[in-house]
């Protein structure tokens, strides 16, 4: 019988040698390790082994494995905090360990039970929560990663994988505040197709996607804008999902993003700033600040839309939202020749963005009260 993962199974070695903990002020994102990580084995014949908490250390891995050769390999994102009085939370994990396991379907490697993998989170995060800097917009990033790691060079699903976990101390995304962003628009390439693996969060997107940074950097743009198809669809801002906010004639403004019409990943950053939207519009939490009459959307735009808005004044913001830097403003888009320019305030938000990531950033950090803050 194949076995689910159990957190009560968990083994731990602790590490003899501590590291010296990072001087927050030089942090720069996921490069420096917590002492310890969590390692959970799989094989097609048993399923899950006992997982393993244990030193921060280098795999051995025979060159064969799957991941090496035909990118077996997904991860997830998500964020611990710890408040003045010591108490450390995560944001929604949940939503990443059933995100985890939708990109392991779609790529042939096992399914888990989300809950015994949270449980061993905490187990892991209690252990080096004094890595978490005591400093506001400080947080400790936490890295699940599923790998196919059966020794075999012929194609075939995998029949043994590793998942397992690293925690990296991080400070905010721009050191200096919201750094408005200039986007260049790619034509050049697409990052995903229908029925492809775009709406999910394997390394191979990552991959296929850096060359269109690089090529955006070249030309004197911090990151890409994906467009789809010859209508020039926005889909996606470099890694981040897509949000454009928009006066309309009857007075109302939208915040718009696109659908998750299976090419967008289903970002939970995205869903947390259209939950608050929500909220608000229905009236159950109000956000101070937000506009009384928003409309909030999941729609299809084209560059063209956002283009002909920019010009006649109704775009009132553009931004991408991700885990790593939470709400990350547009100032420029580069489009077939030409920037368009896009509204930014003195503090580099917008009217919209601002009260929401405020609100979201309450709830990260436990300042405000809300069922997506998970105690560890
Ligand atoms: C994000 O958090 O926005 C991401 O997509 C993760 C990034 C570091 C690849």
């Amino acid at each position: 019988t194949q076995a689910d993962v159990q957190a009560s199974r968990v083994q731990v070695e602790l590490s003899q040698n501590r590291k010296p903990r990072p001087d927050p002020a030089n942090l720069s994102f996921g490069k420096v390790f917590t002492d310890h990580m969590l390692t959970i084995p799989w094989k097609a014949s048993s399923g899950w082994g006992a997982p393993q908490i244990h030193p921060y250390r280098p795999f051995s891995l025979e060159p064969s494995v799957g991941v090496f050769h035909y990118a077996q390999c997904l991860f997830e994102g998500l964020k611990a905090y710890r408040d003045e009085t010591g108490k450390v939370t995560l944001f929604r994990p949940d939503m990443n360990m059933e995100r985890m396991n939708t990109s392991a379907q779609r790529i042939a490697l096992p399914a888990f039970n989300g809950d015994e993998v949270i449980e061993l989170l905490k187990q892991l995060i209690r252990l080096d929560k004094d890595w978490i800097p005591n400093v506001p917009g400080y947080s400790l990033y936490i890295r699940p990663t599923m790998i196919g790691s059966q020794p075999v060079i012929g194609i075939a699903p995998p029949s043994e994988a590793l998942l397992f976990v690293i925690c990296s101390p991080v400070g905010p995304y721009y050191p200096e505040g919201f750094k408005p962003v200039a986007l260049y628009g790619t034509t050049e390439y697409s990052r995903a197709a229908p029925g492809g693996i775009g709406a999910y969060k394997l390394g191979a997107n990552y991959a296929a996607g850096l060359i269109a940074q690089k090529e955006a950097a070249k030309k004197g743009y911090v990151q890409n804008l994906w467009l789809h198809g010859p209508e020039h669809h926005v889909t996606e801002v470099g890694t981040m999902n897509a949000f454009a906010v928009f006066k309309r004639p009857d007075g109302t403004t939208e915040i718009a993003t696109p659908p998750l019409d299976g090419m967008i990943l289903p970002g939970i950053t995205r869903d947390s700033v259209l939950n608050i939207a929500r909220d608000h519009v229905a009236g159950k939490y109000k956000i101070a600040g937000l506009p009384d009459k928003l409309v909030v959307s999941e729609r299809q735009m084209t560059m063209r839309e956002v283009k002909e808005a920019a010009q006649s004044g109704s775009l009132v913001e553009f931004f991408g939202t991700g885990t790593a830097a939470v709400i990350s403003p547009v100032n420029k888009i580069g489009y077939l020749g030409e920037d368009i320019q896009i509204p930014t305030g003195p503090d580099g938000m917008g009217p919209v963005s601002r009260p929401i990531w405020q609100q979201l950033v309450g709830i990260q950090t436990g300042i405000i009260q809300h069922p997506w803050s998970v105690v560890v």
